[in-house]
């Protein structure tokens, strides 16, 4: 299993580190602009390989794309990251150039690879890739609901004082700080219903403090996350590699599915050995489905910016 990751930044690092260290894949890749950065980047977890026991082999490379021939999955990580005080979809006009100028040199070298979209205004970015290409729909991924929902079960956890390992939730939407729908209804501690745990106050709170997550950590770091970012995207490179059929938001082109079209938005999917295997239909409630189609305008407002 060949993966590569192109940007070896902040999230592009860290979710190389975590795949390795989770040791399923033969090879990754790391791929980036920036003279010698990602052969430094490689070299520097490769130096942590017998101290965390994998045996994956991690490379860097400069803009070469020959070396990531044959992917069998990649991961766009390349791209500005948001500054204090910025939205998202500001970075379009930088990114959208990068990942359309990458996601064309990735398959032209992996024809059969599957992408996953980490750049933002990420499900504009997925959108893009899914215009300016001819990847079947199925290996256009975007990553954006899988670390939205880790932060949502975060702050469940915290609000009911439970080990985070009992709790279980999801984001879908779009992946913006007014965009993302929590889905609090269906979220749960241990089976139950965190409706009985918390009041409809306390729970809404849970539901503001996820959406502005990336915001908050901004904030903190001067620059946007990668800890959790990197830890979602090796989650989605797993369940496709090892063929887990295991769910996750993502963002996927939807026709007709939760009444949208022409979208990539974050809704429920089985993630398997070719990518996208399945949508998955999770009843809404009204209020629930009246936020997604709020979100799902956003994100159609943003994609409208793009040069197609
Ligand atoms: P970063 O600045 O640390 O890394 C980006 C890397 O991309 C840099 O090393 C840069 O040299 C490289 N790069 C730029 N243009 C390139 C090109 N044409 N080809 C190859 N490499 C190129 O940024 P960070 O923090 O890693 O974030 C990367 C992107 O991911 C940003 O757009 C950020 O907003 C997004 N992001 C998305 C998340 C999501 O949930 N979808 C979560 C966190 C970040």
């Amino acid at each position: 299993m060949k993966i590569t990751v192109v940007g070896a930044g902040a999230v592009g690092a860290s979710c190389a580190e975590y795949i390795a260290i989770k040791d399923f894949a033969s090879e990754v890749v790391l791929l980036d602009i920036k003279e010698g950065y990602a052969e430094g980047k490689a070299m520097d977890l490769m130096q942590t390989a017998s101290l965390n026991s994998f045996d994956t082999k991690i490379t860097g490379v400069t803009n070469d794309y020959s070396k990531t021939a044959g992917s069998d999955i990649a991961v766009i990580t390349s791209g500005i990251p948001r500054k204090p005080g910025m939205t998202r979809e500001e970075l379009i006009g930088i990114n959208a150039g990068i990942v359309k100028t990458v996601s064309s040199s990735l398959i032209e070298h992996s024809p059969n690879v599957i992408l996953i979209v980490v750049s933002n205004p990420m499900d504009t970015m997925t959108y893009l890739v899914h215009k300016t290409t001819d990847l079947p729909k199925n290996r256009i991924i975007g990553m954006g609901g899988a670390l939205d929902s880790a932060r949502f079960k975060y702050r469940l956890a915290e609000a009911m004082e439970a080990p985070i390992s009992d709790i279980d939730g999801m984001v879908i939407g779009g992946h913006s700080d007014k965009g993302m729908v929590p889905l609090t209804s269906h979220a749960t501690r241990n089976s139950i219903k965190v409706s009985e745990f918390l009041s409809d106050e306390r729970l809404e709170k849970v539901a503001a403090d996820t959406k502005v997550g990336g915001a908050t950590l901004t904030g903190l770091l001067g620059t946007s996350a990668w800890y959790a970012p990197g830890a979602a995207v090796s989650g989605l490179v797993q369940a496709i590699a090892c063929d887990q059929k295991k769910m996750f938001p993502c963002s996927t082109y939807l026709e007709g599915e939760y009444g949208l079209n022409d979208i990539c938005i974050g809704v429920p999917v089985i993630l398997g050995k070719n990518g996208i295997e399945r949508i998955v239909d999770v009843p809404l409630s009204d209020a629930e489905k009246a936020k997604m189609q709020e979100s799902a305008a956003g994100v159609t407002k943003t994609n409208g910016l793009l040069e197609l």
